[in-house]
């Protein structure tokens, strides 16, 4: 027998109106596969000529978002319209009346998601939430069904298209980190604060997701150490490449024997011939090591109106196939074992450094005497002949595993080297051993 389900969406920006579309595009290929007629019935968007410009029928269209959850002919609140707040009102209000409820929301999940899932619960209705992370790669699915039997050992994130796309641009065409964000913007793929992406905090979000479903408690924001990419040169890139690396903003989430787990997201050189190091352009891609399965690679498009509606509308699929019994918010699950971050200062890791030092003898000695000092050793040097007309030369060290506190401590002592002129790059280096 069909079935029908009713949906209001909120939102018509780059995700609002892919799903718009594509809700139309296969609307009869949904209908066999959920055998339920999905009807969008409200849509609640801020500026009348953007529906009307996608052939919403006015008689749909409501300026306010509050009518949502009070519209007895809406089943499905779908959440489009981001940031924290009205996002937040919308969701718990459409809950609290009955409704289940879509979002594509990362910011507002990474924020209040214990609070929000706990809501569903109560009220006995479905929180989807599919396009938070990685676009159109169903990755939420993944790690709540397909790889439930797992306990998951690691994941590796390339989770910010934006942040991909202008590495990848950086690597492969040279061009500067200004340039090529306003490409990133043009087409789509960054967010409306553009430093939501280029500062780390969107794959910082999306991370801590991935967290909560991989090991089952909500890291509080403060607790994931976030750098973005800002301040990646072009001379990093270069050097990444002689070195056999390349240049990716990751999120990585690991956990210890004794319960603890790192969250964290920064640049991260990657080696040039692991699976993550050939992900370019917007494609996202996430590396997951479970104890059963051991390495899978989710690959995908990871954000744009297309990929990203894809994933809104399989949550929406999802609850036309539960019918009107899907009562039970799975949230994100638990797990007994983990409850506790291990701080940035604690973990171990390669990392590359490039210092700006005088051109003189025993420079080098220097700089190795500290390390030596903090039981760092030392993987390979590479110190390229002075330019003309300049006075010091880049020096790129790449060093042997070590704990980030000390290495923290001896570039506090080297960057006082009277002969290290400039501040010290210092980037992380992931070799995905097995631990
Ligand atoms: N700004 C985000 C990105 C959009 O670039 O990945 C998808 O979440």
């Amino acid at each position: 027998m069909q079935q029908q389900l009713r949906i209001g969406i909120a939102g018509l920006g780059t995700v609002g109106g892919g799903v718009w579309k594509h809700l139309h595009t296969n609307a009869e290929l949904l209908l066999q596969r959920t055998r339920t007629r999905i009807a969008i019935t409200r849509v609640a968007v801020r500026r009348a000529e953007r529906a009307e410009a996608l052939g919403v029928a006015p008689e749909l269209v409501t300026p306010r978002w509050q009518d949502l959850p009070e519209d007895p002919n809406v089943d499905v609140v779908v959440e489009l319209i981001g940031g924290t707040t009205d996002a937040y009102e919308l969701i718990s209000r459409s809950l609290k009346a009955g409704k289940h409820v879509v979002t594509a929301n990362k910011a507002l999940l990474a924020e209040c998601g214990e609070e929000l899932f706990a809501l569903a619960s109560r009220h006995r209705r479905q929180l989807l939430f599919e396009a938070s992370v990685a676009g159109g790669i169903p990755i939420i699915k993944a790690l709540r069904e397909g790889l439930v039997a797992n306990r998951i050992i690691s994941l590796h994130g390339i989770v910010n298209g934006t942040c991909n796309y202008i590495l990848s641009q950086m690597s492969t065409t040279g061009r500067t980190f200004e340039d090529v964000l306003a490409d990133a913007k043009a087409l789509g793929y960054a967010e409306a604060d553009e430093s939501l992406d280029v500062e780390g905090h969107d794959a910082a979000h999306k991370t801590a997701i991935l967290a909560a479903l991989a090991y089952g408690f909500w890291v509080p924001m403060h607790q994931v150490y976030t750098e973005g990419i800002r301040h990646i040169e072009q001379e990093d890139v270069k050097y990444a490449h002689q070195l056999g690396y390349e240049l990716k903003l990751l999120g990585i989430i690991q956990a210890d024997s004794a319960g603890a787990v790192e969250v964290r997201v920064h640049p991260t050189l990657v080696p040039r011939e692991h699976v993550l190091a050939s992900v370019n352009g917007v494609f996202n891609a996430v590396y997951v090591r479970g104890d059963i399965v051991g390495d899978t690679l989710f690959y995908g498009r990871g954000a744009g109106a297309d990929a990203t509606a894809s994933a809104v509308i399989g949550d929406i699929a999802e609850i036309a196939c539960m019918g009107p019994d899907a009562a039970r918010c799975r949230g994100v699950g638990f797990d007994a074992l983990y409850a506790r971050v291990r701080g940035i200062e604690d973990i171990h890791s390669r990392y590359y450094l490039r210092l700006e030092v005088s051109d003189r003898p025993g420079v080098l000695a220097a700089v190795a005497s500290v390390l030596g000092e903090h039981q760092i050793g030392i993987l390979s040097v590479i110190q390229p002949e002075r330019d003309s007309g300049k006075t010091s030369v880049p020096l790129v060290i790449m060093l042997h595993d070590a704990v980030e506190r000390d290495v923290n401590a001896a570039l506090a002592k080297i960057s006082r080297l009277e002969v290290v002129k400039e501040d010290v790059v210092r980037i992380r280096v992931e070799t995905f051993a097995k631990k």
